[in-house]
């Protein structure tokens, strides 16, 4: 491998420095570093260098979803955003609920090798929310899973999550909940309230995931066990996240971008790439999460990447399904909901989109300091990037994004994993 030398960088946004790496590793920082011939030189231009971003939620579609997108897009696209591991959730065809798929899904990650694809392995065998799966067996494959979840439906029967947080618990893995009683939402898409009243849509409550969320974080108690809870959206759900972790419950929570910036004012054309679940919900909503998000109640930043081909997009809103891009839009609604306003420095970007996401997904070589030793594992920033997202031209297969025709701030400009650039000036590196 040849050495890197990545010159006038500002690690979190301080003092400017180069950094000499070797084998992968940061060697040297300091100013005026000189390399010998043959080494890679990346120019920094004076942006801000970060830990390599560490995404807990994607769906990256493969095995069976590939029209909507694949382990080689779904890679591209999360290098092009400055991160450098996933988490890819097991609601695929074939389910990943057994050693077989999880395997696959990680060995392809390792073939495409842009970013670390950690596959979730499903907490039920095949969804379904009755029995649960190896998770054992699982943990114990080649794929070394660590993280277990039904994303995409609630493990809605008490019993069942009992069972799986004492695994959990036993096996030190996580597992991560898509709050939701299904018994109230009904399959709802909007968010329960006068926008939803007057458009005719069906609601789905925000005490749907309150109340999944309140249970949960007894049965995590009781099991010892770790809890994540999967992209929070009501403001009812964050006191009863405080009052756990007062508690010492060992529970970490998680918000998307979309639900930092996005409220359901935006239903009123039903155009379905609004549609997500949970839902949209209110500019209340949405300033809650920041200032949970800034405090720490809220743990960390992962997108949901949901890409979904058009057919599945382009239709009414009750036949569409539910989901929106992230990847390559998660750092700039992030710049500009939390640093913008003054809610999260550098340090806190590094924070909530890569320290805790890795210490979360039990990640020993993600998420770490800048620093001599350490793995050169990182994402360049420019903070002062205008970009105007296009969908058709991210790197996604599908197009869904919400943000489209929108302005935002900041951008990753480069991504390095272990010491190999993957990603540079809005190009993947082969
Ligand atoms: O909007 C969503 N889309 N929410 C989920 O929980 C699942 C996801 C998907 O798989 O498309």
């Amino acid at each position: 491998m040849t050495d890197l030398l990545i010159t006038d960088a500002k690690p979190y946004g301080e003092d400017a420095v180069d950094l000499l790496v070797r084998d992968g590793v940061v060697a040297e920082i300091g100013t005026g570093l000189s390399a010998p011939e043959g080494t890679e030189v990346l120019d920094a231009g004076g942006n801000v260098l970060l830990p390599g971003l560490v995404d807990l939620h994607v769906h990256l579609r493969e095995p069976g979803g590939e029209e909507s997108e694949t382990i080689e897009t779904g890679s591209h696209a999360a290098a092009l955003g400055g991160f450098t591991a996933v988490f890819a959730m097991p609601n695929t065809d074939p389910v990943a609920d057994t050693a077989v798929v999880v395997e696959h899904v990680r060995r392809r990650g390792e073939e495409v090798g842009l970013v670390d694809v950690h596959p979730v392995g499903a907490v039920t065998t095949g969804l379904k929310g009755e029995k649960l799966a190896e998770l054992g067996t699982m943990a114990a494959s080649a794929a070394q899973v660590r993280m277990f979840s039904d994303d995409g439906r609630c493990v809605h029967d008490p019993l069942i999550m009992r069972r799986a947080l004492e695994y959990a618990s036993a096996l030190d893995v996580v597992i991560a909940q898509h709050a939701e009683d299904h018994r109230l939402t009904g399959g709802a898409q909007a968010h329960e309230g006068p926008i939803a009243s007057r458009l005719g849509l069906a609601g789905w409550p925000a005490t749907a995931e309150e109340t999944i969320v309140a249970r949960d974080c007894a049965l995590a108690r009781e099991a010892g066990a770790a809890l994540h809870v999967c992209h929070v959206s009501s403001l009812h759900s964050i006191a009863v996240l405080r009052a756990a972790k007062a508690q010492g419950v060992r529970v970490s929570a998680e918000v998307t971008p979309h639900h930092l910036l996005l409220t359901d004012g935006r239903l009123t054309g039903y155009d379905p790439v609004n549609k997500v679940n949970p839902p949209l919900r209110t500019g209340a909503d949405t300033q809650a999460m920041r200032e949970a998000l800034a405090e720490g109640v809220i743990d960390v930043v992962a997108t949901d990447h949901a890409p979904h081909a058009s057919q599945y997009k382009d239709t009414e809103w009750a036949a569409a399904k539910p989901g929106m891009l992230g990847l390559q839009t998660a750092l700039s609604v992030v710049i500009h909901t939390m640093v913008e306003p003054g809610l999260l420095d550098w340090h806190g970007v590094a924070r909530v989109m890569s320290e805790r996401p890795a210490e979360i997904g039990n990640l020993a070589d993600q998420g770490r300091p800048i620093a001599v030793g350490e793995p050169a594992t990182f994402a360049l920033v420019d903070p002062d990037a205008q970009w105007t997202v296009r969908g058709a031209a991210l790197a996604s297969k599908a197009a869904n994004t919400p943000y489209e025709g929108m302005r935002l701030p900041g951008a990753a400009v480069a991504t390095v994993l272990r010491g190999r650039v993957t990603a540079r000036d809005g190009k993947v590196m082969a």
